[in-house]
């Protein structure tokens, strides 16, 4: 919902997930750019090591790096320096690790593009992940829902002007509601109806996180561990489409 008019391509977000770079090669093929962005998480990171981004990039494809940064907020403004110079279109970092952090990030982000007079990469807070529930929150020492939890984390994070929330798609329409359309929501967790749910908890359809607000679907195994990712590809954006269409 934030600044410009987004595609149908950049809409879906395809996470590889795998810690290799011949699947990354092979993946980068099969979606043969129907979709904008890439998701490169831990597993590539320490799996492959950074240069795996240029391969993507070579591609055409840009990269979300999905760092989940999470320390005090001296090492991570560190680290945030150092990715500023990566070329990657976003990043995320865990609103747990609190505002100041979620600042400090957001300003080194905004100071290195403006001396490199580059984009910077988006900032994207990741609130609760979508593989707790209330039961592991509880465990946690937790002593509110996770709703309450995911606004409030979202709350700070967008104080501390991050441009993106990440978030279960079932808690979008709550945090649009609360703090409006001033920044982007992004959702992994998403499934098909015919998907295992895997290690994930809090999931739903791209149709219901479409329609509920979200601005990006993030999706990993109901693609990539397809047969066919071209067709489940073309799928899930014809169910977007439609979904926008009739919102
Ligand atoms: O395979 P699946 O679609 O469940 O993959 C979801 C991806 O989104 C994984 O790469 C995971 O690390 C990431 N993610 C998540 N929950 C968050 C933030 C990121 O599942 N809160």
């Amino acid at each position: 919902m934030k600044g410009k008019k987004l595609s149908l391509k950049d809409r879906l977000i395809i996470s590889l997930d795998t810690n290799n770079k011949s699947d990354v090669v092979s993946m980068c093929r099969k979606i043969s750019s129907k979709v904008s962005t890439l998701k490169l998480g831990l597993e590539l990171i320490y799996g492959v090591g950074l240069e795996v981004i240029d391969t993507v990039k070579s591609f055409g494809y840009k990269v979300m790096l999905d760092a989940k940064l999470l320390d005090i907020p001296n090492t991570v403004k560190s680290a945030a320096e150092a990715i500023g110079g990566l070329g990657v279109s976003a990043v995320t970092i865990h609103t747990l690790g609190g505002r100041q952090m979620l600042e400090q990030t957001r300003e080194i982000l905004e100071k290195q593009s403006e001396l490199r007079a580059k984009f910077r990469p988006l900032l994207f807070g990741v609130t609760i992940l979508t593989s707790l529930d209330d039961k592991d929150l509880k465990a946690l020492g937790f002593k509110e829902d996770f709703l309450y939890s995911v606004l409030s984390l979202a709350g700070i994070a967008i104080d501390a002007g991050v441009d993106g929330i990440i978030c279960s798609p079932n808690e979008v329409d709550a945090i649009r509601q609360k703090f409006g359309t001033g920044f982007y929501i992004a959702t992994p967790g998403i499934r098909l109806p015919e998907d295992a749910a895997g290690d994930q908890k809090r999931i739903n359809t791209p149709e219901e996180a479409m329609s509920r607000g979200a601005d990006f679907i993030i999706v990993g195994r109901s693609i990539i561990t397809r047969k066919d990712v071209g067709g489940t590809i073309d799928l899930y954006l014809e169910k977007i489409e439609r979904t926008l269409g009739h919102a």
